[in-house]
């Protein structure tokens, strides 16, 4: 059996581990030191904020963001429903409620129009939106310019869960700066790794602070430990930090890896009817994280899930986009604005592999296999 072909493999190489052992000769192997102040410094230029938070992941970055923007139990927190349970996770941690809202088709990202809706609706029955959690699916940054308009319009603060989308741009602004704050995940499958990691980014120095102390188990500055409120073990280490940022000098080369691959897919799929590249016509600002591919099935006489068993034969990792939190068991209870976009893509979309680290020789059996089946079915 061949060796298996994941989606997005962590691409780390030699000056990784050169930075990660500087960093553990160094002596700094507790908790914190200097490669986590330097990678904290490293990601705010990159993104254009003031502030940048290391964390133990993005999940967490994503329960200390919602706190600092004082969401409370009772609270609804309104968020896109295609995305990860990390996005729906972190809002029930502050005993707030999740409200789904549904997506553009092209995109899968949240639709502004719904956004309204939602806004409109869940304040109709006196509850109050706390927060606005907007989610750049896949590596494209959602509409800021829209929802940022409504955000405002309604004096909703926005945390925006860019977890997929470092290196995206809106409009020529980088994701991960737009609304109050902003988060990233380092997990292994990311664009770039820490192996687990996250960061709170934003241009709020206060917010950042508390963020900082509140990940540090909201000790007082005083040498007995001293606290005054419950906190949370949330930092980063400084071995992951160093890790990081040997990932982020090859930030830029591991994005045109996965851009590249991504053309492969366009030439491969440009004369197969019915497939169409996910993420509408325009890729030049996303970070192209991961390629998906949307099948109608009627056109192409084949399924979503009948390729991606070819692949899994070839023992080739894919997997239809997020199903999205509306549909989850665990959130049946929640509120939705659902329009059907994000339950058709989940239906007919297969997300194929797309990491930076891929072979030469694993690209080829990706592009054979595909081509196989496809010649296989229009037979
Ligand atoms: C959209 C989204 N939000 C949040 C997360 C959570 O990040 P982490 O795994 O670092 O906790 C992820 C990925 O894992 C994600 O894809």
């Amino acid at each position: 059996m061949n060796a298996r072909i994941y989606m997005s493999s962590p691409d780390v190489g030699d000056l990784e581990e050169q930075y990660v052992v500087a960093a553990m000769r160094s002596g700094w192997i507790a908790p914190l030191g200097p490669d986590v102040d330097a990678f904290e410094r490293e990601m705010a230029d990159r993104i254009g904020v003031a502030q940048a938070v290391a964390l133990s992941s993005g999940t967490a970055a994503l329960h200390l963001g919602l706190l600092g923007l004082g969401v409370k139990p009772g609270d609804i927190v309104i968020t896109s429903t295609m995305t990860f349970a990390a996005t729906a996770n972190a809002i029930v941690y502050t005993g707030a409620q999740p409200f789904f809202v549904d997506c553009e088709l092209a995109t899968g990202n949240m639709d502004p129009g719904l956004l309204r809706q939602a806004i409109e609706q869940a304040t109709a029955t006196g509850s109050r939106v706390a927060a606005i959690v907007p989610v750049d699916l896949l590596g494209k940054a959602v509409n800021y310019t829209a929802i940022l308009e409504i955000a405002s319009e309604f004096a909703i603060p926005v945390l925006s869960d860019a977890a997929e989308s470092l290196g995206a741009l809106h409009d020529g602004r980088a994701a991960g700066s737009f609304g109050q704050a902003s988060i990233i995940s380092f997990n292994g499958n990311k664009i770039m790794t820490t192996s687990g990691g996250g960061m709170l980014l934003t241009d709020d120095v206060e917010l950042a602070a508390r963020t900082r102390y509140l990940a540090t188990q909201a000790r007082q500055p005083a040498v007995h430990y001293e606290h005054t409120e419950v906190g949370y073990n949330y930092r980063m280490s400084n071995l992951l930090a160093a890790l990081g940022r040997a990932q982020l000098t090859r930030l830029d080369s591991m994005i045109a890896n996965r851009r590249a691959m991504r053309d492969r897919y366009r030439a491969l799929f440009s004369n197969v009817e019915g497939v169409s590249i996910f993420g509408g016509a325009g890729d030049a600002e996303d970070n192209c994280w991961l390629t998906s591919i949307v099948i109608e099935s009627d056109k192409t006489g084949w399924t979503s899930n009948e390729l991606s068993g070819a692949l899994m034969a070839g023992n080739i990792e894919s997997r239809p986009l997020w199903k999205p939190m509306h549909l989850q068991p665990v959130f049946a209870e929640a509120n939705v604005v659902a329009n059907g976009n994000s339950e058709f893509l989940f239906g007919s979309s297969l997300t194929l592999p797309s990491g930076s680290a891929l072979k030469p020789g694993e690209i080829e059996r990706v592009l054979d296999a595909i081509g196989a089946f496809v010649r296989s079915r229009s037979e």
